[in-house]
């Protein structure tokens, strides 16, 4: 990623405030889950009292929106295309279930790579969000391609979203290898998702995590696991998530324990004084200035 002209403008600073808890929903490989588990886990923030926003940052192929039965005028393609007439305030739209979005717009081959003038829009964008929720959710997209370690990066906290399968294990330790590079490791939560039986997701995690720690050194965490469900599979479009259609199905009851466990591990959720006193539109530019020649 090269860097022109804007970074001269926009300078980290350090946060003078508390702002949200920023966690990045990401995968190595592709399926695994992530849309499902942001928006199901999103409705259980908001139900514990959190106000949370959804940030689709699967730019130009992102779904979000449909898992929230949403049909959004607005989407970070038009702040991105005209920055100066669209604000972010704009884009941000209530969904049904409670938490808000920020839809990233579909079948748009222009947003797949987005340059650094967006990016830069982006931590702005990022960093007005972070200021006015409780959790800022951010979907990534899938892969170790610099967009979608960009997104993960700038969280402080990652929940990896795999599968018990190999392929997707694999993936699954390239993202934290890539991760376990950054001088400031984002906490990186594991959730192992369609589980077949009970215990599998943490028989997976166990062995995820020995790999982990014996070739990058880095710790990862326990999260969860979720069942597979065939119900969550056929779900058709216009169905609201399993966790409000069926509160007490293994899914949803999975989701909660997930909840729970990242509470447990990273605290209330509520907005704080970041660890590194950078907020996320600083992070961001910081990654920006890092990766330039
Ligand atoms: N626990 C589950 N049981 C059964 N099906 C599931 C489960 N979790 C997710 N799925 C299904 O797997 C498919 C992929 O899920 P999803 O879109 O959430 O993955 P993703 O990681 O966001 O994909 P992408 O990398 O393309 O963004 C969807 O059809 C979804 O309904
Ligand atoms: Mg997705």
């Amino acid at each position: 990623m090269r860097l022109r002209w804007w970074h001269r403008f926009v300078a980290p600073e350090p946060v003078a405030c508390a702002e949200a808890t920023v966690l990045a929903v990401a995968s190595g490989k592709g399926g695994t889950g992530k849309s499902f588990l942001t928006t199901n886990l999103a409705v259980a923030m908001h139900r514990a009292g959190l106000r949370v926003v959804v940030v689709d940052c699967d730019f130009g192929l992102a779904n979000d929106h449909l898992l929230f039965g949403v049909n959004p005028r607005w989407s970070v393609q038009h702040l991105f295309d005209d920055a100066a007439a669209v604000d972010i305030a704009d884009v941000v739209m209530a969904t049904p279930f409670g938490p808000f979005l920020v839809a990233g717009g579909s079948g748009i081959s222009s947003l797949t790579e987005l340059g650094e003038g967006r990016l830069a829009v982006l931590a702005r964008a990022l960093g007005w969000l972070a200021a006015r929720h409780d959790v800022v959710l951010l979907d990534c997209a899938a892969g170790l391609s610099p967009q979608s370690l960009l997104t993960a990066m700038v969280a402080e906290h990652v929940l990896l979203v795999t599968n018990p399968e190999i392929a997707a294990l694999t993936d699954a330790y390239a993202l934290i290898k890539c991760l376990a590079r950054q001088s400031a490791m984002p906490g990186v939560h594991v959730v192992v998702n369609r589980v077949a039986a009970q215990e599998q997701g943490r028989s997976t995690f166990v062995r995820l995590a020995e790999v982990a720690r014996r070739f990058t050194g880095s710790s990862i965490h326990w999260c969860g696991e979720i069942p597979e469900d065939a119900a969550v599979t056929q779900r058709r479009l216009g169905q609201p998530p399993p966790i409000v259609s069926h509160p007490q199905c293994p899914t949803s009851l999975a989701v909660l324990t997930i909840l729970k466990n990242l509470q447990a591990r990273i605290g209330s959720l509520r907005p704080h004084l970041p660890n590194d006193r950078l907020g996320v539109a600083s992070r961001l530019q910081r990654h920006l200035r890092r990766s330039a020649p």
